[in-house]
C-alpha cells in the first residue's frame, strides 16, 4: 500500500517539469514543506511492520533525494536560460554598437608624423617626468638665467631637479644622448605648463619637437623642410616667412608663421588682419647643446623646431577654444567621426 503510494510519488517526481520558478515552488510546497507528502509519508511509517521498514525507508529516502535533485536541476537550467534571455536579449547576436574614432588631437599628430616620416624622420619618445638637466641645462639655460621664466614649471614638491616636462624639446637631448649624427627624428609629446585655462592656454598640451643633425647642415635645409611640412599640411598654396626669434637652445632662432588657410592671406580674425599665423619656433642647434650632449659641434650641425600641435588643429579645423580638447564633449567628437 505504501510501496504503490511511494512509486506513485517517484514517477510524478522524474516526470515533472517547470519552466518558472512558481511551478517550481509549488512543487517544493507540495513535497517537502512541512505538511507535504514527504512528512507525511514519514509520519505513516510510525505503521510499517518492522520487517518492512528498511525498505520502505530507503523507498522514502530515494523519494525525497529524487525531489531535491529534481529541484536543483530545474533551478539550474532555468538560470542558466535567464542568462541568455534575460528582457530579450540575445548575446549571440553581433555587436552594433558605433565604432570609437580618434580624438582630434592625435588625427593631426599622425599627419604630422606621416608628412615628416615620407622624407626619412623617425618618431622618439621621451619621459614626461623630466629633470632639469634634460629639460633645461643641457638646452642651454643656464641656472638661474631668466630665460627659465618663459615657461611656467611644475616642479615636483620634493625634489626641485624633478618636474613635468615643459617641452618636448628635452627629447632632442635623450636622442643625441643615444645617438651620433646623421639624426633626423620628431618627437611627439604631451607637456604641462603652469597657466590658468583659458581659450588659448591649457596647463596640458601637446607638441611635435623636430631635430635635424648632420655634416652641414644649414639653415636652407631647415627652411626647405618647413616649406615642405607647410604645403603639406596646409595645401599646396601655403606661404611661409620667418621672424627673428630667441631660444637658448638654438642659434639663430627664427619663428615661423604661415599664411593664414582661414582667409587665404587676405585678413581675418583669426590671423588679426595680417595675413599669417605663427605655427612654430626653430632654428639652428646652438653648439652649446650639441656639445652638452656629446655631439662634436666642429664636426656637426643641425636644426630644430618645435610646434603646439593643438593650435595646428585649431588652425585646420577652425576650432576656436582649446578648452573643447579636453572636455570630451560627444558633441565635439562625434565632428571627427569620419577621420580615421
Ligand atoms: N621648445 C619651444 C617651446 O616650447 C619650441 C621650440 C622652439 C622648439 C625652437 C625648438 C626650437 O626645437 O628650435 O616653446
Amino acid at each position: 500500500m505504501m510501496k504503490t503510494k511511494i512509486t506513485q510519488y517517484l514517477e510524478e517526481v522524474n516526470n515533472f517539469n517547470a519552466d518558472n520558478i512558481e511551478a517550481l515552488e509549488a512543487f517544493r510546497i507540495k513535497f517537502l514543506s512541512k505538511k507535504g507528502l514527504i512528512p507525511a509519508l514519514f509520519t505513516d511509517f510510525k505503521s510499517v511492520p518492522p520487517q518492512e521498514r528498511k525498505e520502505v525507508g530507503q523507498l522514502i529516502n530515494g523519494l525525497k533525494n529524487a525531489v531535491q535533485q529534481k529541484i536543483v536541476a530545474l533551478k539550474e537550467a532555468m538560470e542558466s536560460a535567464s542568462e541568455t534571455t534575460v528582457s530579450g536579449l540575445d548575446l549571440t547576436l553581433p555587436v552594433e554598437a558605433p565604432l570609437g574614432t580618434r580624438h582630434p588631437l592625435s588625427v593631426v599628430r599622425n599627419e604630422i608624423i606621416d608628412i615628416f616620416s615620407r622624407i626619412g624622420f623617425t618618431v622618439s619618445e621621451g619621459p614626461e617626468i623630466e629633470d632639469d638637466f634634460h629639460n633645461f641645462t643641457a638646452l642651454n639655460f643656464p641656472p638661474d638665467h631668466p630665460a627659465r621664466d618663459m615657461q611656467d614649471t611644475f616642479f615636483i614638491e620634493k625634489d626641485p631637479d624633478i618636474a613635468l616636462r615643459t617641452h618636448t624639446s628635452s627629447v632632442q637631448v635623450r636622442v643625441m644622448e643615444n645617438a651620433q649624427p646623421p639624426l633626423r627624428t620628431i618627437s611627439p609629446g604631451r607637456v604641462f605648463r603652469n597657466e590658468a585655462i583659458s581659450a588659448r592656454a591649457h596647463c596640458i598640451f601637446h607638441q611635435v619637437e623636430g631635430l635635424y643633425v648632420d655634416t652641414d647642415v644649414s639653415f636652407a635645409d631647415l627652411k626647405q623642410t618647413l616649406f615642405y611640412f607647410a604645403r603639406e599640411l596646409f595645401g599646396e598654396h601655403t606661404k611661409i616667412r620667418f621672424r627673428p626669434s630667441y631660444f637658448p637652445f638654438t642659434e639663430p632662432s627664427a619663428e615661423m608663421d604661415v599664411s593664414c588657410n582661414i582667409c587665404g592671406g587676405k585678413g581675418c580674425n583669426v590671423c588679426k588682419y595680417t595675413g599669417w599665423v605663427e605655427i612654430l619656433g626653430c632654428g639652428m642647434v646652438d653648439p652649446n647643446v650639441l656639445d652638452n650632449c656629446n655631439i662634436d659641434s666642429k664636426k656637426y650641425t643641425g636644426f630644430a623646431f618645435g610646434m603646439g600641435i593643438e593650435r595646428i588643429t585649431m588652425l585646420k579645423y577652425r576650432i576656436n577654444d582649446l578648452r573643447l580638447f579636453f572636455e570630451n564633449d560627444m558633441r565635439f567628437l562625434k565632428q571627427f567621426e569620419s577621420a580615421i
